[in-house]
């Protein structure tokens, strides 16, 4: 076995933090065989509830688990870090505008942007869950410029992907494993695009385009998409809490497959650095399926998927809100320099 990585959650006293922390440490994402260090990072107030997370980690008695450090200081938080969950974010509060929540999360994720640069290392890779997440890790790699290579980070579509796995598998009635190749493109928001053009499908022994084995084409243009963007909704509605379990699993299938590489003829959905593929503007950070080589740890934009107009208005819808949205973002970085 190797030497530990250092690996950071973010808001890991909150509901995520709690689900994804016994994930990460019992080997889900980097390996029964690779040591891990935790580290835990909240905000002042919760330093308690994040000590008390730190010590139920300890009594879980975990082989890859080196050791866990709780802190409520960036500095210390970000030190030497190789993987980073950014899970941590300003939840909207009762008559909070849009723009205020914006504005407090660009402060957030403009001062972790400078930590990762001032003290990870230059090799980390970031995944950001806290919302609104492209928008928060565009801000992140843009103060982490310069030192960190914007390639590194991303934010976090992969619970609507698999989302949108199970809503095929349950159409169809064969197993969720049996699906693969769906893509969410865009933002994480209600005008993602959950695309099921290029998905496959194992039926019968077979491998079918997931199109011709759904064989209900207004399902698929309507209450499949529809179903996606509004599930997290329902899931509060139903819980009276966001989703959690849900999130905290597709943020380690996401650093699963970035560590170790994605399975041949499979591809993920992440948010990454739009480098103008499919004609998205480059710098925004929007969703595209993605192959992962594990060895170099680097993402390729899958090429060549074809596009028919009905999913080129989907594509430009959510492309439109990522503008805005970087455009508010970008002003509220220049308001917090006064
Ligand atoms: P939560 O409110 O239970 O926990 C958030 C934690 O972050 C709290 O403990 C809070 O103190 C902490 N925090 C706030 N500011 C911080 C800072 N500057 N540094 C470190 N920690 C900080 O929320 P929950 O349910 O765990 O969700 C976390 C975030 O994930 C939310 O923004 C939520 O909207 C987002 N989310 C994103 C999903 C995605 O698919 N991208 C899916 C589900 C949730």
């Amino acid at each position: 076995s190797s030497a530990p990585l250092r690996v950071l959650v973010t808001g890991a006293a909150g509901q995520i933090g709690y689900a994804v922390v016994l994930q990460i440490a019992k080997g889900d994402v980097f390996g029964n065989d690779q040591p891990i260090v935790l580290v835990l990072l909240d905000i002042p107030p919760l330093a308690a509830a994040l000590e008390g997370v730190k010590l139920e980690l300890q009594d879980c008695a975990l082989p890859t688990l080196h050791g866990v450090e709780a802190v409520t200081d960036e500095a210390a938080g970000f030190k030497d870090i190789d993987y980073a969950f950014l899970i941590g974010a300003m939840p909207r509060k009762e008559g909070m505008e849009r723009k205020d929540l914006l504005a407090a999360n660009v402060r957030i994720f403009k001062s972790q942007g400078q930590a990762l640069a001032n003290h990870s290392k230059p090799t980390v890779k970031v995944l950001v869950v806290g919302n609104p997440a492209n928008t928060n890790a565009l801000v992140a790699a843009k103060y982490a410029a310069g030192k960190i290579p914007e390639q590194n980070f991303s934010a976090m579509t992969r619970l609507d992907h698999n989302r949108a796995a199970a809503q095929i598998a349950l159409k169809v009635g064969v197993p969720v494993g049996n699906v693969k190749n769906v893509t969410i493109w865009g933002n994480h928001s209600s005008t993602q695009f959950p695309d099921a053009s290029h998905a496959k499908v194992v039926k019968d022994g077979n491998e079918i385009d997931a199109i011709s084995a759904i064989n209900d084409n207004s399902w698929v243009q309507g209450d499949f998409i529809s179903t996606v963007q509004k599930r997290g909704g329902v899931i509060i509605e139903k819980r009276k809490l966001s989703s959690a379990m849900s999130a905290a699993k597709a943020a380690c299938d996401h650093m699963r497959d970035w560590h170790f590489g994605t399975p041949s003829g499979q591809h993920v959905s992440m948010a990454i650095v739009s480098d103008g593929s499919y004609g998205v503007p480059k710098g925004l950070v929007y969703s595209f399926p993605v192959t992962v080589d594990g060895s170099s740890k680097q993402w390729k934009i899958v090429q060549g998927l074809k596009i028919d107009d009905f999913a080129q208005s989907k594509l430009n819808a959510t492309t439109k809100e990522l503008e805005e949205e970087r455009d508010d973002a970008l002003a509220a970085c220049e308001e917090s320099k006064q």
